[in-house]
């Protein structure tokens, strides 16, 4: 089983499209589906979960399908804050999250409080406001921070220390990523985390992913020879 899934929940847009509905209510379903899955990982016993549920380019939508899923955020984070106890799953958020509105960045801050509470809890990270290129970037301005202090050495800085300067400090780096919606690219999704991960792709749309899609994926990543480099 791998310790670590990612996914970029994408094709909720396209999905809505097929309907005749509006892009909202494709975001609505995969919002759903993001609590299913997430639900489904950890009864299988999958430790981390973590999605990608907006970039940092993400803010060139419509205003108003950048309040829906802000929204969603909104919901999801209070039924988190309520849920997490019960369902021992630590709900946690990565990305840039000083430009997030202050409610949205209250109901982060409740919900790392209450995982704190959890003894061994599973732990679903959702991916907001990130972007794997100002992750790095974020991470070099740290270290030049120290470089300039007088702390470290450039020739001392090792990709530990970086790896130790991203949002996903704490995690392991993912074993296998899911791209749904027939896209074939990673979106700046995890770019330092991705050295080994092992990508899955599929043409199922988010909104229409169900567990036996997960199973199917985790079957394909089963049958992978990891070599890291090495010849196995
Ligand atoms: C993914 O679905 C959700 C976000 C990026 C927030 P999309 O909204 O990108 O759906 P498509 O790709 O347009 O179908
Ligand atoms: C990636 O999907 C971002 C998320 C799923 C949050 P996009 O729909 O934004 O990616 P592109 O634009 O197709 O590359
Ligand atoms: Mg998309």
């Amino acid at each position: 089983m791998p310790q670590h899934i990612a996914v970029i929940m994408d094709g909720n847009g396209r999905w809505a499209k097929k309907r005749g509905m509006p892009r909202t209510a494709g975001h609505k379903v995969g919002a759903e589906t993001f609590r299913s899955i997430a639900t489904y990982c950890k009864d299988i016993g999958v430790k981390y979960f973590t999605v990608y549920a907006f970039s940092t380019e993400n803010w060139k939508r419509p205003a108003e399908e950048v309040d829906t899923l802000m929204n969603l955020f909104r919901r999801y984070l209070k039924e988190a804050i309520e849920t997490m106890a019960e369902k021992n799953v630590a709900v946690q958020v990565i990305g840039d999250l000083s430009v997030l509105a202050e409610d949205i960045q209250k109901l982060i801050a409740d919900c790392n409080r209450e995982a704190q509470n959890l003894e061994n809890p599973a732990i679903a990270t959702l991916c907001i406001n990130y972007g794997g290129r100002d992750e790095i970037k974020n991470a070099v301005r740290a270290l030049a921070r120290k470089v300039q202090a007088g702390e470290l050495l450039p020739e001392d800085i090792t990709e530990s220390m970086i790896s130790e300067h991203l949002y996903t400090a704490a995690m392991p780096d993912p074993d296998l990523i899911i791209r749904p919606s027939g896209e074939i690219r990673t979106s700046n999704f995890l770019l330092w985390q991705s050295a080994y991960a092992e990508y899955y792709f599929t043409d199922i749309l988010w909104p229409d992913f169900k567990p036996e899609h997960l199973e199917q994926a985790i079957e394909a990543y089963n049958k992978r020879q990891r070599r890291y480099g090495g010849i196995g």
